[in-house]
């Protein structure tokens, strides 16, 4: 007898209707519009640009203004904010949908100095009342949905997650994502999913989880027996955007889908360096697309010279003599390995 296949579960985002629950984390460095297109591709139900000073975006700085493009043509995706002033935070928004972003989400998470500093990101979340105030005056500003993205507290002794939670939901935040760290953890040690949860009792707008998303088999349950309403991959698919689409797939069918063998996690990240050239030109595309190369050729035999190579790389005949060594050389006895990144900026 066959098996029925599992009910497709769905998260809406305010007016949204995503086609998966599973979407990709905004990453300082990663998620630009050929990262964006090429999760869409495989199957993620909303993508977003990395984080974006709101003070930037205000006065019109260029190289912030570049982070949110959408490209015609290319999936719907949202636009991250961070900053604590309210009236810029608003203002910034609206010219994130004016520039076509689908959602505006705050970042209440990025843990590195610069940002704290100034009471943004994590600093901003310590305050409840001054992270309501400022998702308040977003959503009066925009038409489209408003969400956060929150770490669990500053440290261990101040979780303040599921209060923070409640308070934006009730000034009309439309979905939180919570990454199961505190900022004192950094990237450190492994995510708490039990708080996670705690978030989802909290509330009654979907809640995403975000921490740790690489195995298949627990994304699927922890979505399906409703800790989560939708998770987001980060770290996860560095070097191995294959996983978004064996988590979608696995969430739309139940069917798991095998690993890529080597050569075609090669040729998948062939494919994004050709995005990424397509978009950004060549000489951009190459230095930005280096460290893809290096993640994509983890645990290859002879890895140190093709790293040298990796390290010197500027042009596409170099590129494509680089894949087709590591082709060659194939996988050494450790196999591929994920690469090992503890920092970040969310
Ligand atoms: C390189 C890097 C850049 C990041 N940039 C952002 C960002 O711009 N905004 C944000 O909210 N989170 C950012 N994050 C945090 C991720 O979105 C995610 O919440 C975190 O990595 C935890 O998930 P993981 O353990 O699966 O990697 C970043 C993380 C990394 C590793």
């Amino acid at each position: 007898m066959a098996l029925a296949a599992p009910v497709r579960p769905a998260l809406r985002v305010g007016s949204l209707e995503l086609s998966s629950p599973v979407l990709i984390a905004p990453m300082v460095g990663i998620t630009d519009a050929p990262c964006r297109e090429l999760a869409v591709e495989l199957g993620a139900g909303l993508v977003c640009t990395e984080m974006v000073a709101s003070e930037a975006v205000v006065r019109s700085q260029e190289a912030s203004l570049q982070l949110l493009d959408f490209p015609a043509g290319v999936a719907p995706a949202g636009a991250q904010l961070v900053g604590c002033d309210p009236a810029v935070m608003a203002a910034a928004a609206q010219v994130c949908v004016e520039r076509g972003a689908v959602t505006v989400d705050v970042n209440l998470g990025c843990p590195v100095k610069k940002v704290v500093g100034r009471g943004s990101g994590a600093a901003l979340a310590r305050d409840v009342r001054a992270t309501a105030a400022v998702l308040r005056a977003m959503v009066d500003a925009v038409d489209v949905p408003v969400t956060a993205k929150m770490r669990l507290g500053w440290d261990a002794q101040t979780i303040n997650a599921p209060e923070l939670a409640r308070a934006l939901a009730d000034v009309g935040v439309t979905a939180i994502t919570v990454h199961g760290r505190t900022r004192c953890q950094g990237y450190a040690g492994e995510a708490d999913w039990l708080e996670i949860a705690r978030v989802k009792d909290a509330v009654d707008i979907p809640v995403i989880g975000s921490g740790d998303v690489e195995d298949l088999r627990l994304i699927e349950r922890r979505i399906r027996s409703g800790v989560v309403d939708g998770v987001v991959i980060a770290r996860g698919m560095l070097g191995n955007f294959w996983l978004v689409r064996q988590a979608s797939h696995l969430l739309a069918t139940g069917e798991l889908l095998d690993d890529l063998d080597f050569a075609a996690r090669i040729a998948l990240c062939r494919r994004h360096l050709g995005m990424l050239v397509a978009y950004h030109g060549p000489q951009r595309a190459l230095r930005i697309g280096r460290k893809y190369v290096a993640w994509s050729i983890k645990g290859c035999n002879g890895a140190a010279r093709l790293r040298a190579m990796v390290q010197d790389l500027d042009s596409l005949d170099m590129l494509d003599t680089i894949f087709e060594r590591a082709v060659v050389a194939g996988l050494g006895p450790q196999g591929w390995y994920r690469p090992v990144f503890t920092s970040g900026e969310g």
